[in-house]
């Protein structure tokens, strides 16, 4: 595929000229739709463009509709130039049409969160139950239809490429004063191949559930086991093949936001982990085509935390969980990357990029939006050794 047909930047500049606006809300039904098109990564480009200073991003998952969320406000008070929805952005858990439809319609009521929408540019992607079901991959009977409604909710125009992609899978690429930070989305649920569970594990779960719940600290990982066949996959070989494409564009910094956790092992729950091939596909394609600059941010897990990765021939490969806006896991869980954390509380994550000092900062906020973990990289501890 030509990697300038799958850019939504020039796709969406297209549909702008030939007159976007009208088509997109009769396509998508949602008055929503035409503030979005002002308000996507163009918008925060623009804004940027005003601005001399620092770079503000922010990253949330896992708000489930029934319960108050007002954690909008703190994420507002923060004043990110850009949201990245990574995933279960909404509880759909929808095993028939007519409740994913209905899902979809509780999605677009919700007050606060739309009302967030209206005002902030953003990106989404999807996890698993706003794709359809708990740890659903590409067996979910739905996943055409929640395509079409993915898109429709997300006020994606009547020919994105989103609707025709095996998967919603999409980059971007923020630009300004000759800068450029580019968002990598990928889909890790429409391709994927099912999970490796343990059953007894899984059978032993609840026991081990209730020493926690009174007191013990023990760990307890969940029950899903690395896949060793290699034929597993998430992201399906045209993923591979466009996510290629996107990572050999010009960028100064990139963001992988990735629903489930990619640094992280020995959680026992969904992450980039359980596939371990594809996890070493993407470290071979990092350095086989010499990415530089290229941090994580991760969500799903009901808590945040910060892991580091350290792969042979490449920099620290740093991963921030942040989860979730509203859900909170309180159960602590192994992970033999963590390096920050836990958060077991709401929280959102930011990454802000100082050009002029030359660093990120890595940090997962409270429900109050204040930094409960913060952890600072150098720009140029992000580049690859010398080939
Ligand atoms: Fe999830």
């Amino acid at each position: 595929m030509n990697p300038s047909d799958l850019s939504m930047p020039l796709n969406r500049r297209a549909w702008l000229r030939a007159g976007g606006l009208l088509s997109v809300a009769g396509a998508c039904g949602s008055a929503a739709a035409q503030g979005a098109a002002l308000r996507g990564v163009e918008a925060a480009s623009a804004a940027l463009a005003q601005e001399d200073g620092v770079w503000r991003l922010a990253f949330g998952s896992c708000a489930r509709q029934s319960r108050p969320q007002p954690i909008w406000s703190r994420i507002a008070e923060y004043r990110p130039h850009l949201f990245g929805f990574l995933g279960d952005n909404f509880y759909a858990d929808a095993d028939t049409p007519d409740l994913l439809r209905a899902r979809h319609a509780e999605f677009a009521r919700l007050g606060p969160l739309q009302a967030f929408r209206r005002s902030h540019a953003h990106v989404a992607i999807w996890d698993d139950h706003d794709y359809g079901a708990d740890d659903a991959g590409a067996d979910y009977p739905h996943k055409l239809l929640s395509q079409q409604l993915f898109c429709d909710s997300w006020d994606e125009p009547a020919d994105a490429p989103r609707r025709q992609r095996s998967g919603v899978f999409e980059s971007y690429l923020l630009r300004a004063r000759g800068r450029t930070v580019q968002l990598i989305l990928p889909d890790l649920r429409f391709n994927r191949s099912p999970l490796l569970a343990d059953p007894g594990r899984r059978n032993n779960y609840e026991s081990m559930m209730q020493a926690a719940r009174s007191g013990s600290t023990t760990p307890v990982p969940g029950w899903y086991l690395p896949n060793p066949d290699p034929s597993a996959t998430l992201l399906g070989q045209a993923q591979w093949q466009w996510l290629e494409a996107q990572l050999t564009q010009p960028a100064d910094v990139r963001i992988l936001a990735s629903s489930v956790q990619f640094a992280a092992e020995g959680s026992g729950w969904e992450c980039w982990w359980n596939f371990p091939a594809e996890r070493q596909r993407l470290l071979d394609l990092l350095r086989r085509c010499r990415v530089q600059g290229l941090v994580v941010v991760s969500g799903d897990m009901h808590y945040g935390e910060l892991s580091r990765l350290d792969a042979p021939g490449l920099y620290p490969l740093w991963d921030l969980t942040t989860s979730g806006l509203t859900e909170v896991w309180a159960v602590p869980t192994p992970n033999q990357r963590r390096v920050q954390g836990v958060v077991a509380e709401p929280n959102f994550g930011s990454i802000e990029i100082d050009w002029a000092a030359g660093s990120l900062a890595l940090a997962i906020r409270g429900g109050d939006g204040a930094p409960r973990l913060v952890h600072r990289v150098a720009l140029d501890s992000l580049r690859l050794p010398p080939s």
